[in-house]
């Protein structure tokens, strides 16, 4: 039956699929056939350097690529974001103006920042699940499957300076070890300023046409024996087994393009009745949340700079979901999916008469049934109760307090730096608003309603609230004491955090958890059976970030009726958005002028208006794939991976090749940033340049 699993059906489908490295010899005449030139061991290999060498997990969720025999690596700009915005300061603001390592004594170590490469990969199944039967009590089985896991990684890191973990694949049924050299002395190179590397904000963000220099440059170091080591200024530049190659040639409608990267999360093979979740009622209540949240920020915002830089990170993490949500509802429901995956259940109850896996759908989706109210409030914490900064603020100034009474003025005043009461109180009523109207009374935890009865209204409440917190008034923060603890305890603010945190963690979560493992085993069987009647699809183990394969070709898209997106943008919408109002899009000064410089000199009056920007592509990509090198027929990178177009973010849940996109930098217009822009051709000079 694990043989089964193995096998891969031969029809063969577009584009869809996230294919492990280690089995790509099952897939390799597809994409041959798709104009691949090179052979499965090419891409990976245990016996000679490969791709995948070259290939990296950069921090804890990006994916980075070695383009240089001296560790250069590549990623996103919003992958490098949190690592160049710790050495900005006011007096060199690199997340702004760009930085550039112009010696190697100028690159800035980034401490806590690893970079992590796949050693091997190996199927352990027969290992993990030896003389565990199908029907094994659940726990016992995970108690034997945990220590079958630590015990193989155990033997696997026995070398030193590895890192491993087993991971279950479609659902358990199963479990490959994946070893790892992790890398942890990683320094700053190169960013360009974020009016390129972000340029188009959360306007563009999800969506093409796009102009976005999404890149940032960092270098790996390592002991004098190649081996990790901890940061010291002896380190050497790492020599990577292998490195990309650059291609300059470019790309064209229909090139084929392939995508090595660590993609995080999808769930191919859930139920109608999940689909109907995510879709009907998961997204929208959650979209319903952020609208109410992004409303209220960017209010603010607009009031003042200050604001506006205060608080535009967050606003850049609520609307990233917020927008990924949109574009998955509306494909689900554009692609019918939960009918398709009904009627496809029904087919499977008919196969399945008889057999072991009769009657496994209505089982998932009794479990789905039992688990939704609870998700459903649990949203009411993860995405309303638990985003209020006041309570949040008391939780840790009690902290704080208790164990280092000394550092409480700091914690107040770093806190109301960033702090908006206004904001705070707006945001408490119409969250409260929200979960009176939208959480069910059985749900309501008690304080809750305590509340609302002693004030009336949740107006009246946030008013009395705000007046009486103490953590609300930064005199009387900074003059906090230990002494003061009991009473704080009994703080407006800390009740609040107290109680929703209680009622998330002891009402909700539990079940939650009991019911995880259920329908994780519940989905296993669902998922072998699917296997076993096979069908007009290819299996592909659900992404959990680690590494993956996927391959497509440069195709444009028709997002609606009349419209039709062509695959390639070039620096000339660049300067079509370009408009110094807007924070968005207003590019560098030097960019403007150099790109003026060159329609000028040029007779034919086009100068630089065609270097190419961004493109798209069919590749089946999600977030995790955020830095993955994109790859030609040949071998050598073409693009880095930074985004997928909103309409086909259901990709996660069901691929539509109409509408699924991936885009991806052209590595062009980052040599072109780094040559013109960053003058940094020594930078350049360590690359290797193919056609
Ligand atoms: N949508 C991309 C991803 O999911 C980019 C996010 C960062 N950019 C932004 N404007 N928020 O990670
Ligand atoms: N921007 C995403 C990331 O950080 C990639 C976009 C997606 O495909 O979800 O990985």
């Amino acid at each position: 039956m694990v043989a089964l699993v193995l096998a891969f059906s031969p029809v063969l489908r577009a584009d869809e699929g996230m294919w492990l490295p280690s089995l790509i010899s099952g897939r390799i005449a597809d994409m041959q056939a798709k104009g691949f030139k090179l052979g499965a061991e090419d891409i990976y290999s245990v016996n000679q350097a490969s791709l995948k060498d070259a290939v990296l997990l950069f921090g804890g969720g990006c994916t980075g690529e070695v383009v240089s025999p001296e560790g250069l690596v590549l990623t996103n700009h919003h992958c490098g974001y949190y690592h160049i915005g710790r050495h900005s300061s006011v007096e060199h603001d690199y997340l702004k103006d760009g930085f550039w390592a112009m010696t190697r004594d100028a690159e800035l170590p980034c401490p806590g920042l690893t970079v992590s490469f796949l050693e091997r990969m190996e199927d352990v199944t027969a290992v993990v699940l030896k003389g565990v039967p199908d029907d094994a009590v659940p726990a016992w089985r995970d108690s034997v499957v945990l220590a079958r896991s630590q015990a193989l990684v155990k033997e696997a890191c026995a070398e030193g300076g590895l890192q491993a973990s087993v991971e279950p694949l479609y659902y358990g049924n199963q479990y490959f070890l994946f070893v790892y050299k992790v890398y942890r002395d990683i320094r700053l190179v190169g960013a360009p300023p974020s009016s390129i590397g972000k340029f188009g904000g959360d306007t563009d963000n999800w969506m093409w046409p796009r102009h976005t220099g999404d890149f940032s440059m960092f270098r790996i170091y390592a002991g004098k024996d190649n081996e990790p080591a901890d940061y010291a200024p002896s380190n050497v530049p790492f020599k990577p087994r292998k490195f990309f190659k650059i291609s300059t040639s470019g790309v064209k409608e229909g090139d084929f393009t392939f995508i090595y990267g660590n993609p995080g999360s999808t769930q191919e093979y859930i139920t109608g009745e999940a689909v109907r979740w995510i879709g009907e009622v998961a997204d929208p209540e959650r979209i319903a949340l952020r609208d109410l949240r992004l409303g209220i920020i960017k209010s603010y915002m607009a009031q003042s700079q200050e604001l506006r830089i205060r608080y535009s990170s967050r606003a850049a993490s609520v609307a990233n979901a917020w927008k990924k949500w949109q574009g998955e509802s509306l494909g689900i429901r554009r692609m019918k999916t939960v009918a398709s995956k009904k009627a496809y259940e029904d087919r499977f109850r008919k196969w399945s008469a008889g057999t072991d896996y009769e009657g496994v759908v209505d089982r998932i989706d009794s479990l789905l049934r039992l688990r939704e109210p609870y998700e459903f409030a649990a949203y009411y914490y993860t995405e309303a109760a638990s985003q209020l900064e006041l309570p949040r603020f008391a939780k840790s100034l009690v902290t704080v307090l208790s164990e280092m009474p000394d550092r409480v003025a700091a914690s107040g005043e770093s806190f109301f730096k960033n702090y908006s009461q206004p904001m705070d109180k707006e945001m408490f009523v119409e969250m409260m608003s929200m979960f009176e109207k939208r959480v069910p009374e059985s749900f309501k935890p008690s304080y809750f309603k305590d509340c609302l009865e002693k004030y009336g209204s949740v107006s009246a409440w946030a008013d009395a609230f705000f007046a009486e917190s103490v953590f609300a008034d930064p005199a009387r923060v900074a003059a906090l004491i230990q002494a003061d603890l009991p009473a704080l305890k009994q703080d407006p603010a800390y009740l609040f955090d107290n109680a929703f945190s209680t009622w998330y963690h002891k009402d909700l979560m539990p079940v939650l958890k009991r019911l995880a493992p259920e329908v994780f085993l519940l989905q296993r069987d669902y998922m072998r059976g699917q296997m076993m009647m096979g069908g007009d699809r290819d299996f592909y183990p659900d992404a959990n970030l680690t590494l993956r394969v996927a391959y497509g070709h440069v195709e444009g898209y028709s997002p609606s009726d009349g419209v039709y997106y062509t695959p390639v943008s070039t620096l000339k919408g660049v300067i079509e958005k370009d408009n110094p109002d807007i924070f968005d899009y207003d590019i560098p000064q030097s960019l403007r002028d150099l790109y003026a410089k060159s329609v000028a000199e040029d007779p034919a009056g086009v100068g630089m208006a065609n270097v190419p920007v961004c493109f798209l592509a069919t590749n089946h990509t999600t977030g995790g794939n955020s830095g993955s090198p994109v790859i030609n027929a040949e071998g050598n990178l073409i693009g880095i991976n930074f985004d997928r177009v909103w309409e086909g973010t259901m990709s996660d849940i069901v691929f539509d090749p109409d509408y699924c996109r991936n885009i991806s930098l052209d590595i062009r217009y980052l040599l072109f940033v780094v040559k013109e822009l960053g003058h940094a051709d020594h930078l350049l000079n360590e690359m290797t340049f193919v056609n």
